[in-house]
């Protein structure tokens, strides 16, 4: 069997692709043609390279293979992105977002933003790390210009929900969109995690969001889920 790739049949700027075994995977257009960022297969197709998007290395892959309905992340758009890491999904945001997107990275481990930069930043120009605690935005606030369309936040902290509608006080466009990737444990271990999800979706409620939806990601990610959610 042949390799194909199609576009996803609701978000731009992502890919279905059916590999060599049939199996189905998401991907991205690299914007970086013959550079990977965490491992991740390329493929090229039809003249084109796309980036495989591992759903167990990404929340944000396997929220949409649970079917979310909404991912507000498209091309042209400015993203905040808080909790980056080392780069696997920022870097597929990146290819989303495209060339006259922008993608601010929000990371405080010295560690993981030095990667960050020296692996992914250096070659992707829509992508601008900052090295700094999310909790405490008015320190970045002078290396964001302007207001952002999106929020991700996936910090896996306490307290994640109030430090996103912190960020959005300052950053979000009004009726702009976050995404939070909410681990239960990072919140309260004696909690259901049904129960963390009840209260960081109140916390975000009371700071001004409409929840979209709410997308539970097991079997990729145990005790996690990720709320889609408006600001107004
Ligand atoms: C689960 S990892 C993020 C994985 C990444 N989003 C991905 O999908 O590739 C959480 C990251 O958030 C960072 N982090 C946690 N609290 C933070 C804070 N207050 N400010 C900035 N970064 C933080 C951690 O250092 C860690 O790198």
């Amino acid at each position: 069997m042949h390799i194909s790739v199609k576009p996803h049949p609701q978000f731009p700027a992502i890919y279905q692709v059916t590999l060599e075994d049939g199996a189905q995977r998401l991907a991205t257009r690299n914007l970086t043609p013959g550079r990977n960022v965490y491992g991740e297969r390329l493929i090229r197709f039809e003249g084109v390279e796309y980036r495989v998007w591992d759903a167990f290395r990404s929340k944000l892959a396997a929220a949409i293979n649970k079917n979310l309905k909404t991912v507000p992340i498209k091309p042209n758009h400015t993203v905040l992105y808080l909790g980056a890491a080392s780069g696997t999904t920022a870097s597929h945001v990146s290819d989303i977002v495209g060339e006259k997107g922008r993608v601010y990275c929000v990371e405080f481990a010295s560690r993981a933003i030095r990667e960050l930069v020296n692996n992914v930043c250096a070659y992707r120009v829509n992508m601008l790390p900052i090295l700094e605690d999310a909790r405490f935005p008015e320190k970045y606030a002078v290396f964001v210009s302007g207001k952002v369309d999106d929020i991700y936040c996936d910090i896996a902290q306490p307290e994640q929900a109030k430090v996103l509608a912190d960020n959005a006080d300052l950053f979000l466009k009004k009726h702009g969109w976050i995404m939070l990737a909410v681990k239960s444990q990072s919140i309260d271990v004696t909690k259901e995690p049904s129960e963390v999800y009840k209260q960081e979706t109140k916390v975000l409620k009371n700071r001004g969001f409409d929840i979209e939806e709410i997308v539970h990601l097991e079997p990729y990610d145990k005790a996690h889920a990720m709320i889609v959610a408006r600001f107004y």
